[in-house]
């Protein structure tokens, strides 16, 4: 049975202070639960992300950057490499976010190189797509996203695919203007995710306002190996709920 992924991006929120307190109550909790056949990453900000890896150190929760340019180093100012996130304690570097694609000007090409240069340097990139509303509303959900797929591993061996974690996260389900996914919406996206993809590389999760109330239900949509989410796991409390329900889930059915 595959292990179910329960992730959570801070994305632009959470000073010293906050970070500090989340991540000591998390890595209490860890020695004390485990959270059996889950395995929970927190990918902070990156002026905490030191200080976040250094609290969570021997808990077995994974500490990850939410992006890294794909030079090593040199004159990109405003930028952080993977060498400098693997520096501050990065094991995972988060690729592609929609918000990225969106507001940064990445595209499929960038977030190839990205890819790229998170495996050089030994970090497992949680590769993030999805699709416009216009895209789902004309029902080319599952062309879209397989294709952003495609064009990310592009060029990869099949040691390296296999280190890959997709996210699959319809751009009209993120954030405070997004609507909760039905099952229904994404199965037939993570069914021919699956048959493409699903054993060449890591894991196949699922984001996009995913929180208490929907994550037993999305965790059972066929192929989906756990849960990347924003606002409802930006508490300490709401993180743990969403871990529990993976534990309970994972006890009573195996994920495909
Ligand atoms: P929300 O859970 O806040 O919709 O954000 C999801 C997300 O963007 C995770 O990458």
């Amino acid at each position: 049975m595959r292990q179910t992924w329960i992730g959570t991006s801070w994305k632009m929120t959470k000073t010293l202070a906050e970070s500090s307190s989340f991540a000591r109550g998390l890595a209490a909790r860890a020695h004390q639960d485990g959270w059996a056949g889950v395995q929970p990453f927190v990918i902070p900000p990156s002026t905490s992300l030191r200080l976040v890896a250094d609290v969570l150190d021997g808990s077995g929760v994974l500490v990850g950057a939410q992006n890294a340019h794909w030079e090593d180093e040199g004159a990109w100012t405003g930028e952080v490499s993977v060498p400098l996130v693997v520096d501050a304690g990065a094991r995972l570097v988060e690729i592609g976010h929609s918000e990225r694609r969106t507001h940064f000007g990445e595209t499929d090409e960038t977030v190839r190189l990205k890819v790229s240069a998170a495996l050089r340097h030994g970090c497992i990139p949680l590769l993030c797509v999805g699709e416009p509303e216009e895209v789902f509303a004309r029902g080319g959900s599952t062309a879209f996203v397989l294709a952003q797929v495609e064009a990310a591993m592009r060029g990869l061996g099949p040691d390296e695919q296999r280190r890959v974690i997709v996210a699959y996260e319809p751009v009209w389900a993120i954030g405070e203007h997004g609507r909760a996914a039905r099952p229904e919406d994404v199965s037939g996206v993570f069914e021919q995710l699956a048959a493409e993809f699903g054993s060449r590389v890591r894991a196949l999760l699922y984001g996009g306002s995913v929180d208490a109330g929907n994550a037993a239900r999305t965790l059972e949509v066929p192929h989906v190996h756990g849960l990347f989410v924003g606002r409802a796991a930006w508490t300490l409390p709401g993180f743990l709920k969403i871990l529990d329900i993976a534990v309970s889930h994972g006890a009573t059915c195996g994920s495909t």
